[in-house]
């Protein structure tokens, strides 16, 4: 592989179809007509859910359980009328967590479901009789875990619930980066119809950063694919990385040997800084469906433009709780950043799995027993 050229002029397409044999062939007479697709079925909508507290809100003697996750008993099991048999009372709140909002249920709340949104010490402060923040997912990097614990609130999460299908979406990302599906579904609205050429996964080397729960599914994936797997994960020894067929490379050392990384750590640092990505033997791929933390957005715009960076497919951006804006929705890398609005998570088998994982630990603490997948404190 070659270093990239800085200043060569920004490919339009993926790094994947620019290999040497892999060139692109914007207007191939010959080229053959794209055969059509299976009949997909239409996606059912994630149901739309009252942001604001108040849409369940019930008057009653019952425990008060504050749900802030939008896809909360959306998927097959009527995961409110469970909590409402176990005599509690359900009220939905502002998915963003925004303080002023959600003051009124959290005075009152004995339990809190909570999505992605930050929970802070501040929350934490204003809930006088919160005994638990039942995480639903995976992440606890945006709980103040320090103050729950000074404050006595447990805080569990549904760690497996949804490892299959972010795994899946992992894949999904990385392939729609690999093969241009942004750029194709943009260039065909517009009446243009010219083909290029892509690479296929077999055969490429694909570097793992993280090899939990989402890592191993897709390790498994990729090694399906006939990738090669670099793998990354300061807490497992060698050993185990090769008993998970994974090579064990130093992070550092990644984007000189990858032509893609996927990252699965956790969020609260940033791994993906300028300096790691300017030693990327060739543009890289770059996949995140784990925390838009883990990456420097200002540094990958740059990458992006300077061509060190084919593309970034991510489920998550800093922007996500902030609203609009940030480095990578700018127009002219429309075709190269790949995003999902968080919803890795979101299919109606691992919304079954988190929401009846979270209600089992709010039901378990409200009944003076320990809840399964308690998340140890974090110092200080
Ligand atoms: N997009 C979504 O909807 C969604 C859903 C679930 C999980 N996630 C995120 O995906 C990530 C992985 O989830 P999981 O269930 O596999 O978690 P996990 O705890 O099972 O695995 C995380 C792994 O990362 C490793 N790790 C820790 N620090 C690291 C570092 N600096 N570099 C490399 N590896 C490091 C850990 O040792 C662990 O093996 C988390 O960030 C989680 O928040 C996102």
């Amino acid at each position: 592989m070659t270093a990239a050229d800085p200043t060569a002029p920004v490919p339009e397409t993926p790094r994947a179809a620019r290999g040497p044999h892999a060139p692109d062939v914007p207007e191939d007479p010959r080229a053959p007509d794209v055969p059509e697709g299976p009949d997909v079925p239409e996606l059912p909508d994630v149901p739309e859910l009252p942001d604001g507290p108040g849409g369940f809100a019930e008057a009653g003697p019952g425990p008060l359980v504050l749900v802030t996750s939008r896809s909360f008993s959306s998927g097959a099991l009527d995961l409110n009328r469970r909590l409402r048999e176990a005599g509690c009372r359900v009220v939905r709140g502002a998915p963003s967590h925004d303080p002023a909002e959600l003051a009124g249920p959290l005075r009152e709340a004995v339990a809190w479901i909570a999505g992605t949104g930050p929970v802070t010490a501040a929350h934490l402060a204003a809930a006088p009789r919160l005994r638990i923040v039942a995480r639903y997912g995976v992440g606890v990097d945006a709980v103040d875990r320090a103050a729950a614990a000074r404050l006595g609130i447990l805080v569990t999460n549904t760690p497996g619930a949804n490892t299959r299908a972010v795994a899946d979406h992992t894949l999904a990302l990385l392939l729609a980066a690999v093969r241009g599906v942004a750029l194709g579904n943009r260039r065909i609205r517009e009446g243009d119809w010219r083909p290029w050429r892509s690479r296929e996964l077999a055969g490429a080397t694909v570097g793992v950063v993280g090899l939990g729960r989402v890592g191993r599914e897709v390790t498994a994936r990729l090694t399906g694919f006939g990738c090669r797997v670099l793998g990354h994960d300061p807490l497992l020894g060698e050993p185990a990385l090769r008993e998970l067929g994974v090579t064990p490379v130093p992070f550092a050392e990644l984007p000189r040997r990858c032509d893609i990384v996927t990252l699965h750590a956790p969020g609260g640092r940033t791994l993906v800084t300028a300096s790691w990505l300017a030693t990327a033997a060739s543009p890289l791929i770059l996949v995140n469906t784990a925390r838009g933390d883990l990456v420097d957005e200002a540094a990958l715009a740059e990458a992006l433009r300077a061509g060190r960076l084919a593309a970034y497919a991510a489920d998550t951006l800093h922007a996500e709780h902030g609203g609009a804006g940030g480095p990578l929705l700018a127009e002219d890398l429309r075709d190269r950043v790949i995003l999902t609005p968080h919803v890795a998570a979101q299919t109606v088998e691992a919304v079954d799995r988190m929401g009846a994982a979270a209600v089992d630990s709010v039901l378990a603490v409200l009944a003076g027993r320990t809840p399964a997948h308690l998340v140890a404190d974090r110092p200080g």
